[in-house]
């Protein structure tokens, strides 16, 4: 009953908080999860010409990162007020071809933090927005916003030690299994 779990983080630098709340995931995550991480700033700039000659590496292996997962979960910050454009390029890279995309019917979980107060409600919007143009399954909660998320780290270690926090971000994985596994229980 192992799962493979491709992890997304739409921050590309070192000390990004969303990086920390996805590491404090995978030490909540049960055993039996298998967790990939993506790293989005090999992609290229999404470019139809270059595609038309055949995806670039960094791309291919990005795709099959997804191909391969029983769910894909992303974590991203908030940039004015919508989606970073790493992320989005690289979730344009995988939408193509449109009829036999990796995102079609895949299931996804969308969690975000910032020092903000938001939460990263509106990039969470947009992902979700993205994700729905190619079909793809994004679990709808409970979601994940974290704000004020410098106050909540641990002051030596600097990793994601709010008990609450942790609890929540604890039913949040516990229910992306269930949503995983209902649509693995419907695959034909
Ligand atoms: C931000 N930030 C931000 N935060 C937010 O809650 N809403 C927003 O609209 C924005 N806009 C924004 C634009 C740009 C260009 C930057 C660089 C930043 C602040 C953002 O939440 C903060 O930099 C986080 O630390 C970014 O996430 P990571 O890198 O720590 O994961």
């Amino acid at each position: 009953n192992k799962l493979t779990i491709t992890a997304i983080c739409g921050s590309l630098r070192e000390g990004s908080f969303n990086r920390r709340v996805l590491k404090a995931m995978e030490e909540l995550a049960p055993k039996h999860w298998e967790i990939h991480h993506v790293d989005l700033s090999t992609i290229p700039l999404f470019n139809s010409d270059i595609e038309s000659q055949g995806d670039p590496q960094p791309v291919v292996e990005f795709k099959e990162s997804i191909r391969i997962a029983d769910g894909v979960l992303i974590v991203t910050p908030e940039y004015n007020m919508g989606i970073p454009g790493v992320l989005k390029n690289a979730l344009d890279w995988a939408s193509r071809p449109g009829k036999s995309s990796v995102l079609i019917e895949k299931p996804f979980a969308i969690a975000g933090a910032t020092p903000g107060g938001g939460g990263t409600a509106q990039s969470q919007a947009q992902v979700r927005q993205t994700l729905l143009a190619m079909n793809a399954y994004t679990m709808p909660g409970p979601k994940v916003l974290i704000g004020s998320v410098h106050e909540k780290l641990n002051e030596t270690t600097g990793e994601l030690d709010d008990e609450s926090t942790l609890r929540h971000l604890q039913r949040f994985l516990t229910a992306f299994e269930e949503w995983i596994l209902v649509f693995k229980q419907t695959q034909k």
